[in-house]
């Protein structure tokens, strides 16, 4: 079975009460009931993380590429600047998916840049946690 790694970055660990007005008021354990259900569905072995630390996050994508595992990423804020993360993401031996749960297209001007789209395989936004569900199925579909 193959296994995914659905990787998280800053602040996502609050969500249900970080603004809710744009993220909804699920809680991250219900994006990784979701992800898990998906997966199960998908016959794919899913693995749910966040973190708070760009490093930790560069160290998972590491592990991901030596595992030659695909990767659902939403990096959150370090979509928008993080050379490193980008760094790590193209050295990945299998396809990434880009995922967040709001449009960043449709909000402040400096989340209209992401510096991992470029490398991820493609990018899902705007649907909450059907992003995550529809990254998934892109997964299951390319591997
Ligand atoms: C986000 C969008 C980013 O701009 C923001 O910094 C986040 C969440 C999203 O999922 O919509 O933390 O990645």
């Amino acid at each position: 079975m193959t296994r995914v790694l659905v990787l998280n970055g800053p602040n996502l660990g609050r969500l249900g009460s970080r603004e809710p007005e744009v993220y909804g008021t699920e809680t991250f354990e219900d994006l990784r009931v979701a992800c898990q259900q998906a997966g199960g569905e998908l016959g794919l072995e899913v693995e749910v993380r966040q973190t708070d630390d760009e490093t930790e996050l560069v160290h998972w994508l590491h592990e991901a590429a030596d595992a030659a595992a695909p990767v659902v990423l939403n990096p959150a804020a370090f979509t928008h600047y993080s050379y490193a993360l980008r760094d790590a993401c193209a050295a990945l031996t299998a396809p990434l998916v880009e995922v967040h749960l709001s449009n960043p297209a449709a909000r402040e001007p400096f989340r209209h840049t992401s510096v991992v789209a470029g490398v991820a395989k493609g990018t899902i936004t705007g649907f909450g946690l059907d992003s995550y569900r529809l990254a998934l199925r892109a997964v299951a579909a390319v591997v």
